[in-house]
């Protein structure tokens, strides 16, 4: 039987660390939980039982292992202090006797993309990027149709454009939609992108620093790395549709108090197929995952055992093969009614 691992690691410290110490959670402040995770060994946190293919009636399974660094640490901490932990918790994998391993979250946005990991590492490793860029797109497009919005003729914006994640989104977008909107964080940067989409077909294209600048956008596309959130209820048109596809969140909670006319949907989450049992609650309804997980069990399934999405560059034609695979194993895109709190 294939066997994969995914390595998970706490968004928000009190919560996250609640679902596996709730006792401590609640009495330890956050900077203590900042301050212990640093010296915390990598853990096993459940077995991932039950993921079956619809078409080749096959099973994998996996176990889910945490690497203890918050994701303010990730960011804070110097990149080989994060990478030796993440090593570590590969080694886990390849105890347990892994075949592949997916990294979640911030364990592939810092640094380079999850190269220096692998590098580190016998098993083959990937950062489930592809997938979760064909189910964000996918998603938003289903939002859309929600909210009768035509791509064609409706201005999108992607937020964190000049990311792995936001700029093959984009790419994949520009075709797509009447105008598209580039926010992020330094103008070179965006200028690079911006030549990226026209090449891709884009009609027309805007860049931007300010947040502002999706206040006319019908889709919303959001994946930055940071740790708030960047996308208020007055930075939104009205009727909106947003994608958030970062993990911990873009979009703040006060959207869904706020925002009645705005449809927002987490982006990057998939149906399992199967009678598939995590034995761990991370935070999505039963028989749900992230993406980059999915891509982690595509993969399995399909007994490839290769280092498939890695580093910061992403190939279109892979995102294409992989959402491909996915659907023939029965992966689905999980539906538009999530709101992320
Ligand atoms: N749902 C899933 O399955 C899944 C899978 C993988 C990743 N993710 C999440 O997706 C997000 C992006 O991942 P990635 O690999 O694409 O990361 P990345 O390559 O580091 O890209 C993030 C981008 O966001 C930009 N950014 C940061 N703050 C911003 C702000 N305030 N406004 C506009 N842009 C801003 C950064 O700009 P600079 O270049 O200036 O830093 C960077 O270009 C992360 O939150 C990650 O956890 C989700």
């Amino acid at each position: 039987m294939g066997k994969f691992a995914c390595v998970i690691h706490p968004l928000s410290p009190k919560k996250d660390v609640g679902r596996k110490y709730p006792l401590l959670a609640k009495v330890l402040p956050t900077p203590f939980i900042h301050f212990f995770s640093r010296f915390w060994p990598p853990l096993k946190l459940s077995q991932i039982t039950g993921v079956r293919s619809e078409s080749t009636g096959e099973e994998v399974e996996g176990w889910l292992l945490a690497c203890p660094f918050t994701a303010d640490q990730m960011l804070r901490l110097p990149s080989q202090t994060a990478y030796k932990k993440i090593v570590q918790t590969g080694r886990l994998a390849e105890r347990l006797g892994a075949h592949i391993l997916g990294l979640l979250a911030f364990t592939s946005v810092i640094g380079d993309g999850g190269v220096t990991v692998s590098q580190n590492l016998d098993i083959p490793i990937t950062t489930g990027r592809s997938l979760t860029i064909a189910a964000a797109i996918e998603g938003l497009e289903e939002a859309a149709r929600c909210h009768a919005i035509r791509p064609a003729a409706a201005t999108a914006a992607v937020v964190g454009a000049t990311g792995s994640i936001g700029s093959a989104c984009a790419i994949l977008l520009a075709p797509m939609v009447a105008e598209l909107v580039l926010v992020g964080r330094l103008e070179s940067h965006l200028a690079q992108v911006e030549a990226q989409v026209r090449e891709a077909g884009a009609r027309q294209v805007r860049t931007s620093t300010r947040i502002e600048a999706i206040g006319e956008a019908d889709m919303v596309l959001s994946t930055t790395n940071t740790t708030r959130p960047v996308i208020y209820p007055q930075h939104l048109k009205q009727g909106a549709v947003i994608c958030d596809v970062a993990l911990p969140p873009d979009v703040s909670p006060r959207v869904a108090q706020e925002r009645d006319d705005v449809l927002v949907i987490e982006g990057g989450v998939m149906d399992v197929p199967g009678p598939v049992d995590f034995h761990f609650d991370f935070g999505l309804p039963p028989r749900q995952a992230y993406a980059c997980m999915a891509e982690t069990m595509v993969l399995t399934l399909e007994e490839r055992y290769e280092t498939y999405s890695l580093g910061r560059q992403i190939q279109i034609e892979r995102v294409r093969e992989i959402a491909q695979l996915a659907r023939k194993h029965g992966f689905r895109v999980t539906g538009s009614q999530s709101w992320k709190s």
